[in-house]
């Protein structure tokens, strides 16, 4: 047990001891993550991951209980009387086939963890293996949280904060995602806004199909959708403040069977993301506007839906200069590397910030002999599995320093 080999001095604790128990257990995580990998499971049927990460955490003496008909996972690690801190993690996997050559890859076709949610989970049952064994250095509750759907709206966290699994009085949540923006042993923050509020919308213009021979007595909706694609454009260069971000991104085009017939209807989805409620109302006002006036110039109709999809996300600056210097005295200065500019992807972690102070970070999984490697959602998306030992430290750190316990 880990408590052979702390020294105990009040509610402070060794961060040796600590660190090495890290690198004891990383192998057996790092199994853990393999198995996660290899039957990666989609957007709210996480059954067996659940499974797994729940049998786990029980067998390590962590009592744990299912939520939202068994793809989430909780656990309490109790140290005492004191605030609780809520460290989380998403589970699911994408619908994307996995190319890499691995002898852990994806076993079920058509799905993968792409962007390493495997690696979040395994990190977090870590965490609390050793969260566990430390816990009579802090006094409060670590609340483990796995939870489902992260990748699929409206998204796990609402349904873990509607089933009030997620403490609305926490003192504290945080999380992290793996990042191909930096290197394996490094966390990357960015105090205050980071991670866009994403408005999803799907415009139809219909107007009147016919032969390609003769458009004249058409009305032809791809010309017409081509032109609001460009149109649309226009918005994020000419009409919002160029030190505000905020970008629209039309994903999904569809339109007509064959080359010779025009079709009635082109159908379009796209992605509409920025930080402040103002220019994400204005923006959505003048994409409803843009896109009338533009069908209407050429004779066809526009309808223009929304859908909210998650929130901004804000990482609360005095977590993020707190966890700072902690984890440059736990692992050295050059493990935290500050980030100037917000990403723009969006995450459902930032549904919890808007409750309860977090911080949400970056962790490097780029080995040290590569430039880079591909990016999250793509098929060939492959971490280096080194930064379990850098997860784990991140996730205890924030919780002792969170309850109480000091690591020196
Ligand atoms: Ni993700």
């Amino acid at each position: 047990m880990a408590k052979d080999i702390m020294i105990e001095v009040g509610a402070v604790i060794d961060k040796r001891a600590i660190k090495s128990r890290i690198a004891e257990i990383a192998p057996d995580i790092i199994g853990i993550r393999r198995i996660i990998h290899r039957r990666p499971e989609l957007s709210g049927r996480e059954f067996g991951t659940a499974r797994l990460v729940r049998d786990t955490l029980n067998a390590w003496g962590i009592p744990a209980q299912y939520h939202l008909d068994k793809t989430a996972v909780s656990a309490k690690i109790v140290g005492g009387k004191g605030p609780t801190v809520v460290l989380r993690a998403d589970m699911d996997a994408l619908p994307i086939q996995e190319e890499n050559n691995i002898p852990f890859a994806s076993i079920t076709a058509g799905v993968m963890h792409a962007c390493g949610h495997d690696m979040h989970t395994a990190i977090l049952l870590g965490a609390a293996k050793i969260l566990h064994e430390s816990k009579g250095f802090f006094k409060g509750t670590v609340l483990c949280l796995f939870q489902p759907s992260e990748e699929s709206e409206p998204g796990g966290a609402l349904g873990l904060i509607k089933a009030g699994v997620f403490p609305a009085k926490a003192a504290a949540v945080f999380g992290l995602h793996v990042s191909a923006d930096h290197k394996c042993g490094h966390i990357g923050i960015k105090p205050g806004s980071d991670y866009a509020g994403a408005l999803n919308f799907d415009i139809t213009i219909t107007g009147r199909g016919g032969h390609g021979a003769t458009p004249e007595k058409a009305v032809d909706p791809i010309t017409c959708a081509a032109s609001v694609i460009t149109q649309l454009q226009t918005l994020i260069s000419r009409e919002k403040p160029a030190a505000e971000p905020a970008v629209l991104t039309i994903g999904r085009v569809q339109a007509g069977t064959k080359r010779n017939i025009i079709p009635d209807t082109a159908v379009m989805k796209g992605t509409l993301r920025s930080y402040s409620d103002e220019l994400q109302d204005m923006l959505m006002r003048r994409v409803k506007e843009s896109t009338a006036a533009t069908a209407k110039a050429f004779g066809a109709s526009a309808n223009v839906t929304f859908e909210k999809s998650y929130p901004s996300g804000y990482n609360s600056p005095e977590l993020a200069d707190r966890f700072r210097e902690r984890m440059k005295a736990f692992l050295g200065d050059g493990c935290v590397v500050d980030r100037t500019a917000p990403t723009m992807y969006a995450e459902d972690f930032a549904r919890y910030q808007q409750l309860v102070p977090g911080l949400y970070v970056y962790l490097g999984v780029v080995p040290h002999n590569k430039k880079r490697i591909e990016e999250i959602h793509s098929p060939r998306f492959l971490p280096d599995e080194g930064a379990v030992e850098t997860g784990i430290a991140a996730h205890v750190v924030f919780a002792l320093d969170a309850l109480g316990g000091e690591l020196i």
